[in-house]
């Protein structure tokens, strides 16, 4: 397997480009099955989950085809199948967003469950139940779930009130909702900027659509939906890590393309912690001098709140703060993973129930690591670039899942990193 290695040390300096939200990329590419006319998505970010939606919806039928750039339009004109299976739905949970597309146009769906993954259990329990609001027979056998419509084959508009906030859910109840017949309306909806964005591609393909980005939002279902182009918008959990590499490593870099407008309880949180950063023509210039940034306590919470995706990179960067810092996890319960991994770099965390006490030390040491999940492994990517010695990270492929040329990007600006393919890695073991 390949690996990632780093020597610490570097500070950073230059201009790294932000690439399109994967977050938002998946549920625009699922949209696509909404209608039988082209979607055209463009700054769509090249990574392992971007070619496992494409694979799954290539398999219902859908004709994708990329340019290398990084536009991708999607053709959903002929379906073949409304089943999506467990070797495709076990590789990626938001396999799950073809769900509510493929039952609303077609009257019935049949979805693998997706199953538990690291950083949690993680259950589809609100999706199916919304979907029931709208008509659905919704049935679970074989480890599938089998949805149908209503008599006639169209899912009926109606109110979906979620017990809790789920991003996901609001995406499959969207899609599903724009092919419903009359008015849905999404109570405790999610408010993240991805769900915004979602919103725009339905809006532009016929779907009347209000409050997206509030907690309640009306869907006015239409019979057919029309086809559409579409600019993903910033990945601002991307931007985040960086932004935190930036904070690790000390140096100064503009993020190209970002909007700091996305993260801003990201920012305050970097502020408070003694990091500069500052809008720019450009996108968002971040720079921290030679002081160690200061510990500062944070909570993760569903948007506008810190996001869960940069829990692990903000326990690194407070790994090496001056004084302690208290992170607690609210929406996952087991995103803790990386804490062992970097204790065996020199850091001091101890974990109690969801919250992370850590207690800054003055420097890292490098050590082989490996990492669970996609945000988990580019925290040790970060605690690397701050480490003395090599850092080399093992299982790659979970930041192939999310990290457009990570090693590009970061070489660019100044880290030592670079990326040994598996024989070598495996020889030198
Ligand atoms: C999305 C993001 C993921 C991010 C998460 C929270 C995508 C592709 N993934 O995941 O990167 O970490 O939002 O910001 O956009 N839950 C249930 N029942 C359900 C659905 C969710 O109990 O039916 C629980 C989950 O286990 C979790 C919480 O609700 O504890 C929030 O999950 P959710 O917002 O649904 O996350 P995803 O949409 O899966």
């Amino acid at each position: 397997m390949d690996q990632i290695r780093v020597r610490g040390g570097q500070r950073l300096r230059g201009t790294l480009p932000i690439s399109g939200a994967k977050n938002a990329a998946l549920p625009l590419m699922a949209a696509a099955l909404l209608s039988d006319r082209p979607v055209r998505l463009d700054h769509v970010p090249d990574l392992a989950d971007i070619a496992s939606m494409t694979n799954l919806l290539r398999q219902h039928g859908v004709r994708i085809e990329r340019d290398d750039t990084s536009s991708m339009t999607l053709d959903a004109g002929e379906i073949v199948s409304t089943t999506a299976p467990y070797d495709l739905v076990r590789k990626m949970r938001a396999s799950v967003l073809v769900l509510g597309p493929l039952l609303a146009r077609f009257g019935k769906a049949t979805v693998s469950l997706p199953g538990g993954c690291a950083i949690g259990n993680r259950p589809v329990d609100l999706h199916l139940k919304g979907l029931a609001d709208l008509g659905a027979q919704v049935e679970i056998g074989g480890g599938y779930v089998h949805a149908r419509a209503p008599e006639g084959g169209r899912l009926r508009g109606g109110r979906v009130s979620f017990p809790f906030v789920s991003v996901g859910a609001t995406e499959n109840l969207m899609m599903a909702a724009a092919l419903a017949m009359g008015e849905t309306t999404l109570i405790n909806a999610a408010r993240e900027p991805e769900i915004v964005d979602l919103a725009r591609l339905l809006a532009a393909m016929g779907v009347v659509i209000e409050g997206a980005g509030t907690d309640t939002v009306h869907i006015q279902g239409r019979e057919r939906l029309g086809g559409a182009e579409h600019r993903v918008l910033p990945d601002r959990i991307e931007t985040g890590t960086y932004a935190m590499a930036v904070a690790i490593a000390g140096g100064d870099v503009v993020l190209q393309g970002a909007d700091g407008g996305l993260i801003e309880a990201v920012i305050d949180t970097l502020v408070r912690a003694g990091v500069g950063v500052e809008t720019v023509d450009e996108g968002l210039r971040v720079t921290r001098g030679v002081d160690p940034v200061i510990g500062v306590d944070m909570m993760t919470e569903p948007y506008p709140g810190f996001p869960t995706d940069l829990q692990a990179q903000y326990m690194a960067l407070m790994t090496v703060a001056s004084g302690a810092s208290m992170i607690t996890e609210t929406i996952f319960e087991n995103r803790f993973m990386h804490v062992p991994e970097l204790g065996r770099m020199g850091a001091n965390i101890t974990v109690h129930q969801a919250s992370a006490l850590v207690r800054g030390v003055p420097g890292l040491t490098g050590a082989p690591v490996m990492a669970t999940d996609l945000r988990a492994s580019v925290s040790l990517v970060l605690a690397g670039l701050a480490a003395g010695g090599e850092t080399a990270i093992s299982r790659v492929y979970h930041l192939d899942r999310g990290y457009e040329r990570l090693v590009e990007k970061l070489a660019a600006c100044g880290a030592d990193i670079d990326r040994v393919a598996a024989a070598r890695a495996a020889a030198e073991e």
